[in-house]
């Protein structure tokens, strides 16, 4: 069952949302995989990225990107500066995977978007990176493409939000690293002039 937003976005604290978000049974996803993939870093950051949902790795060891893709994101951060710990948290559109790794359905990613909010209140985060596809629809526009929408800021609710590509889509076809770096750079300066200067 799941609990209605209103509810969710009760809790106090990212523990007890966890909890919470680790007994929900509002989709089909959660009877196939092995558990709640919920989120990871550090909930007081200002920076929060978000991906699709867990992939086999993260399923197995219950932290987001935590397989190649995420490998890759780390290597992004690092670059960046952002250590995953300290300077960012990360959560998915949903938290159960997909068997096979397919794309959530909209049902899906409707059903897990009032956990994904309660998270993003918790936080309370200045920038958002979507990255990819599903995390830009679920939280932007339903239509939207990545391809287009990529690299540019949008404002929304006192959100700074940047959309680029996945880094599962990086390791398909490395030609994107070069524009999904140029977005980065936009964020370490968001980052700069919002956040920490001395970044
Ligand atoms: N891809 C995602 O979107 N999220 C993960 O946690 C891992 C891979």
């Amino acid at each position: 069952m799941a609990r209605p937003e209103a509810e969710l976005l009760r809790i106090a604290d990212m523990a007890a949302l966890e909890q919470v978000v680790k007994g929900c049974t509002a989709c089909r996803l959660r009877a196939g995989c092995r558990g709640v993939v919920f989120g990871d870093g550090n909930p007081a950051a200002r920076l929060m990225l978000i991906g699709e949902g867990p992939g086999a790795d993260e399923d197995r060891l219950g932290r987001p990107f935590v397989g190649r893709a995420g490998q890759l994101l780390d290597r992004i951060l690092a670059a960046c500066g952002f250590d995953r710990q300290r300077h960012v948290y990360i959560a998915n559109v949903v938290k159960c995977r997909p068997p096979g790794n397919r794309t959530p359905t909209p049902d899906e990613r409707a059903a897990c978007l009032p956990n994904l909010r309660a998270q993003m209140r918790l936080v309370n985060p200045v920038i958002v990176v979507l990255l990819g596809s599903t995390a830009l629809q679920a939280l932007i526009d339903p239509a939207a493409r990545i391809t287009r929408w990529r690299g540019q800021w949008i404002h929304r609710d006192g959100v700074w939000y940047m959309p680029t590509y996945h880094p599962a889509a990086l390791l398909r076809n490395p030609s994107l690293k070069r524009d999904c770096w140029h977005d980065f750079k936009k964020v370490i300066d968001k980052y700069r002039e919002l956040v920490d200067p001395y970044h």
